[in-house]
């Protein structure tokens, strides 16, 4: 199974604090393009929050525009630029009836691995919570099918990354997630946003894995102080689920340079068909 992950596209209609930085419905068009041409095509697309900068019915129809165009289905989830009301009704063909009222969780049960939206925002607020509410809903589905190896896609990453204000605005009672996690080890991957960065780290029993954005990055940078946006190039990971267990690539949108090496692949795969070593010329 394929997994393609999305984040932080910010699709935005006015400059805002980024604007002069990337233009991120230009970017997020490349995104659908370079997707649309993966070879083989991604089973389903997660899209982890801050899918607008806003949350305005304007930036929603803005992105709907854009994300039509992908060939694979897409899992939303909010993050803190989203507004609930107007991403449950930008995505109610794409979400499941059935979520709880407080948050817009849900699982999709469609495919080989059990996928788990985990909404942990908070209305108003940039930081997040993994509440006893969450916890509850949580556990329950994880109940369920426990032999059925399952991915948690969330907004907000479960661990401190040394990114000063982006810890700050992270999610709290995260030990909770942590402690369920370390009792379910049919969870073979958590994946989030909200970083703007790649960054993976052990969590539990499982590892987390941090997606960049399709907009602009954040500077790497763990001095305390400081904090910057930076025009790094845009871009997206994938999750390959195969021999039981996940392999993630980040992928960058970029047009650069490539050298073809078709050939020495070729030379590879007869080699390694004829049961020979691969000699250096
Ligand atoms: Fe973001
Ligand atoms: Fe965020």
């Amino acid at each position: 199974m394929l997994i393609a992950q999305i984040s932080d596209l910010h699709i935005r209609d006015h400059m805002g604090m980024f604007g002069e930085l990337v233009d991120t419905s230009e970017t997020l068009k490349k995104a659908v393009q370079l997707l649309n041409s993966l070879e083989p095509q991604p089973d389903v697309i997660l899209a982890t929050g801050d899918l607008t900068d806003d949350g305005t019915e304007e930036q929603y129809s803005q992105l709907l525009e854009i994300i039509t165009h992908l060939n694979a289905p897409v899992l939303p989830l909010p993050g803190n630029h989203d507004e609930r009301a107007e991403f449950l009704n930008a995505f109610s063909a794409e979400l499941p009836q059935e979520m709880p009222d407080e948050h817009c969780s849900y699982v999709v049960d469609d495919f080989p691995v059990r996928l788990i939206g985990l909404d942990t925002s908070i209305s108003g607020q940039h930081d997040a919570l993994f509440s006893e509410t969450h916890e509850l809903w949580l556990s329950g589905i994880l109940k369920k099918d426990k032999d059925k190896p399952t991915l948690i896609f969330t907004h907000f990453p479960p661990f401190e990354t040394g990114i000063n204000f982006m810890d700050l605005s992270g999610l709290k009672s995260a030990e909770r997630l942590e402690n369920l996690i370390r009792d379910n080890s049919q969870i073979k991957l958590v994946v989030s946003g909200h970083l703007h960065r790649p960054i993976q780290t052990s969590f539990g029993s499982t590892m987390v894995s941090v997606c960049p954005s399709t907009g602009n990055q954040l500077k790497l940078d763990l001095n305390p102080k400081n904090g910057s946006a930076v025009d790094e190039p845009p871009g997206f990971q994938l999750h390959v689920w195969k021999n039981d267990r996940f392999v993630t690539h980040t992928g960058t949108i970029w047009e650069g340079k490539e050298l073809d090496m078709s050939q020495y692949v070729a030379y590879v795969n007869k080699k390694i068909s004829a049961n020979e070593g691969i000699i250096k010329d």
